[in-house]
């Protein structure tokens, strides 16, 4: 063998563990469609004094006597939406044990109640920080990049304190001992965990604004890198599966949209039309986030759970906070905005439709999508400018065709109308002759899909359930 293969190998083989543990950072719960955070751990900042501080809904599940601080920190927690991985379907708040698939094998989230004996119930508030911030357990091991600690590294100190005090006194203590991690050795080594933080997940930083920018807008970026994560889906990654930019002050590639995560995509959450929220003002993206529908479009997919568990409870201030941050963002392209068509509406409505999508379109969908696209309202949302069927890649849209969805319960909104799905009752080619017609009819400007995309996403589609019944509270908190 020639001296450079002998030396190289070993340092390739370590490379590719690391880059293979390091695609844990993609592990996601497999009964759900959680995803993860990679980037880069953030110090001990505070947040310049005249950011307003966030006023937290009263929990009625905390004690009468929760002070200030507990108050704050079950807010921050919905923000971070903790209870996403670290709680089980069906099992205790925060004791863990949630399977997250991982393309090395499966992660259980571990417990987080004040357990002394199975939880985090005898660390120390630099034990936390530690783990928030840099992914070092107590122990010394570092964690998988599953746990979105370079996001929620940009925690202020206070903020920190206040989730510390959080989960020390307001959470309930369970004794449920954390599961092994199924991944089969050598990935199974933390070792590399420790070099990929290194190279990976750079110095921490404060995090600064953009001198200049007001308090609503330091406040609103703040939420969106920091504990509401957004790029871990939002933003694409890079090969060693860090994403590609961390803050705007990296480029347009950050929020510019992620790649498929259990076979969903996340669109572009920066201000192109086309695929971005270049349309939409301030007050759409505020109800979406906190209702999970509006006139353009409905959440659906890894974004119910998002709403759901976390965004619906933040305050109407820091909704509206995030939405002007994500307003200043600017375009990742010059697409022009979209212009309603109505030549498919008219061959519809006589009767004549032109392709074997448009026909499977009036037969299985116009009844709630309309024949103009135009849906009805916020029951059914508009398929026309919708900007999911904008973007060049349509896994999203063949997914909730042959899983269909229910809407987000929210207490905003509590109705949950659903989509059945076709999986059972449409072919791969018939799915593709379908999601390819709304993709490029009333002005949409979508790709194509082809019956091969429908096939690979049809592996892991599961169907929807049936919506529990209206008037449930949702997990806690
Ligand atoms: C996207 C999934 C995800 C989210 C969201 C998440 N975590 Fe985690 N967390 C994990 C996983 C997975 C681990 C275990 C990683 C490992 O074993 O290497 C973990 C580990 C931890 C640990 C270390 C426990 C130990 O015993 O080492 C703490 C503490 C923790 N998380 C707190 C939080 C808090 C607080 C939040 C909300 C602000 C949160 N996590 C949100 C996935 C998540
Ligand atoms: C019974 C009424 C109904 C029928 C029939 C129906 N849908 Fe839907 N559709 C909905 C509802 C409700 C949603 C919102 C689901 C959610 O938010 O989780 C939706 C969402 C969608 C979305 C995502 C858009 C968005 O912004 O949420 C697409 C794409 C879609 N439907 C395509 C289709 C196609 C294609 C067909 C026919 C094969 C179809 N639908 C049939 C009710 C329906
Ligand atoms: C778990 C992954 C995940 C996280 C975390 C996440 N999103 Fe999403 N988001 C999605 C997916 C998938 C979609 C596409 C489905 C849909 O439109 O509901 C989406 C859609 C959206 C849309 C609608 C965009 C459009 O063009 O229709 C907005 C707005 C949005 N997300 C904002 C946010 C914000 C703000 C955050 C952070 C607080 C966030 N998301 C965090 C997965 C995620």
């Amino acid at each position: 063998m020639k001296p450079f293969l002998r030396r190289s190998i070993p340092a390739l083989a370590a490379a590719a563990v690391i880059v293979a543990v390091a695609a844990t950072g993609h592990a996601q719960p497999t009964s759900g469609s959680q995803p993860i955070a990679v980037g880069r751990a953030l110090p001990n900042v505070s947040l310049p004094p005249h950011v307003p501080p966030a006023t937290p809904t009263p929990d009625p599940d905390l004690p009468a006597s929760a002070g200030k601080d507990v108050l704050q920190g079950a807010y921050l927690a919905r923000i971070g939406d903790c209870t996403a991985c670290h709680t089980a379907r069906n099992g205790a708040l925060f004791a863990g044990g949630l399977p997250l698939a991982s393309p090395i094998g499966t992660i259980y989230s571990t417990n987080i109640t004040p357990d002394k004996e199975h939880g985090i119930g005898d660390w120390s508030y630099d034990d936390f920080a530690r783990l928030m911030r840099r992914g070092i357990s107590k122990d010394g091991h570092t964690v998988y990049p599953a746990m979105p600690y370079p996001s929620y590294s940009r925690l202020t100190d206070d903020d920190l304190r206040a989730l510390y005090a959080y989960f020390m006194q307001g959470v309930k203590p369970v004794a449920q001992a954390n599961k092994k991690n199924d991944i089969p050795w050598p990935l199974s080594m933390r070792w590399p965990l420790g070099i990929w933080r290194t190279l990976f997940a750079p110095r921490p930083e404060p995090f600064a604004g953009d001198a200049g920018a007001d308090a609503q807008m330091l406040r609103g970026a703040y939420l969106v890198q920091g504990l509401g994560h957004c790029g871990s889906c939002h933003t694409p990654r890079s090969f060693t599966m860090k994403e590609r930019a961390l803050t705007d002050r990296d480029g347009t590639a950050y929020l510019a949209g992620g790649q498929i995560v259990d076979g969903w995509t996340a669109p572009s959450l920066r201000n192109e039309h086309g695929g971005g929220l270049g349309d939409w003002n301030e007050a759409e993206i505020v109800e979406f986030l906190k209702t999970g529908r509006n006139g353009r479009t409905a959440s659906f997919g890894a974004m119910n759970e998002v709403v759901h568990d976390s965004f619906q409870y933040l305050t109407d201030t820091d909704l509206a906070a995030v939405a002007k941050y994500l307003k200043s963002l600017a375009p990742a392209n010059n697409a022009a905005p979209y212009r309603y068509d109505p030549a498919v509406a008219q061959q519809l409505y006589e009767g004549h439709p032109a392709s074997t999508g448009a026909q499977l379109y009036l037969d299985r969908c116009a009844a709630c999508h309309r024949s103009n696209g135009t849906g009805n309202g916020k029951a059914f949302p508009a398929l026309a400018g919708n900007p999911i069927l904008q973007t060049a890649d349509p896994t999203s849209a063949i997914h909730i065709v042959l899983s269909g969805s229910s809407q987000p319960y929210t207490e905003a909104a509590p109705s949950m109308l659903t989509m059945a799905p076709y999986a059972d009752i449409l072919s791969d080619q018939q799915i593709a002759d379908v999601v390819t017609f709304i993709q490029q009819s009333w002005g949409n400007r979508g790709g194509t899909a082809t019956a091969d995309q429908v096939a690979k996403v049809r592996k892991t589609a599961t169907p929807v359930e049936a919506p529990p019944p209206v008037g449930r509270r949702g997990d806690r908190p």
